[in-house]
């Protein structure tokens, strides 16, 4: 028996090496592992209330309309009315709250524009689409349309 341990330092070493990665291991785990994992096999509860405590970036048109009812009137029957504002303005919980700490920039009268109106092959047929190239000239294509009520008259 002891003939057969006798070269046993390499399997010392081994067993250490094991034994240090499985402490690692260990720690790891209990500082990632978010505290309520497991209770309910793979759902964690928590995970609900982590989302809800996240800051809002989006007011909503409903507080859009609130302040800029113009706005929300010049829309009316247009074919953008139902078009959030924050799609065209992206998200603006923070100037909703307090209007005087972020002016908004105004969005770009061609490249927004472009972003859903470029003719492409993929989009429904009739869906309204334009060749930039032989539509109108190289400048916004607001000089033309109003953004919230498009259509030529
Ligand atoms: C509490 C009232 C209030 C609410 C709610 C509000 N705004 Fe405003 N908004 C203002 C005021 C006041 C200004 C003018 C700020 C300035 O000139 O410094 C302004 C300016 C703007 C401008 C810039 C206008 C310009 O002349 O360039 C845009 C765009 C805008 N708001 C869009 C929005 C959108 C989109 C929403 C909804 C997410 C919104 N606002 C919600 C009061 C409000
Ligand atoms: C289809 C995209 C689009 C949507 C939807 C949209 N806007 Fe705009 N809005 C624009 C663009 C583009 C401008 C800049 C016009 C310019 O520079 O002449 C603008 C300008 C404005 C301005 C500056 C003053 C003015 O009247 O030109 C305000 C305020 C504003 N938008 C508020 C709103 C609100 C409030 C809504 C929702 C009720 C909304 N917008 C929806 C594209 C949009
Ligand atoms: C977020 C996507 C989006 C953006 C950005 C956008 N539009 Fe539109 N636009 C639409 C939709 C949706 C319709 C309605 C399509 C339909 O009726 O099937 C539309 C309709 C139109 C029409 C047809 C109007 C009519 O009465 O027939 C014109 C013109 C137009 N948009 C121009 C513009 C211009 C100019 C801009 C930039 C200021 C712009 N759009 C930005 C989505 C967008
Ligand atoms: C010189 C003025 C002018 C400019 C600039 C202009 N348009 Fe137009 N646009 C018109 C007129 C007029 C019509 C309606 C008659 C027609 O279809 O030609 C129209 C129609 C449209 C339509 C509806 C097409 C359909 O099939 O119903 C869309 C979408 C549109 N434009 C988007 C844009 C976009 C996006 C830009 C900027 C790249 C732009 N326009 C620039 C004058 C202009």
């Amino acid at each position: 028996m002891n003939e057969l341990f006798k070269d046993k330092e390499h399997l010392v070493r081994v067993a250490v090496l094991f034994a240090v990665g499985f402490l690692v291991f260990l720690l790891a785990r209990a500082l990632l592992v978010p505290k309520g994992f497991g209770d309910f096999g793979h759902y964690r509860a928590g995970a609900l209330d982590d989302n809800r405590n996240r800051p809002l970036s989006y007011a909503g048109r409903a507080a859009c309309g609130g302040c800029h009812s113009d706005v929300a009137e010049s829309r009316k029957g247009s074919k953008h009315e139902k078009i959030g504002c924050e799609s065209c303005h992206g998200p603006l919980a923070a100037h909703a709250a307090d209007p005087g700490k972020l002016k908004p920039q105004r969005p770009d009268g061609r490249d927004l524009c472009l972003g859903c109106h470029v003719e492409n092959a993929a989009k429904p047929a009739g869906f309204p689409q334009i060749n930039p190239k032989d539509h109108g000239d190289a400048g916004p294509c607001t000089a033309c349309h109003k953004p919230h009520h498009p259509a030529v008259a």
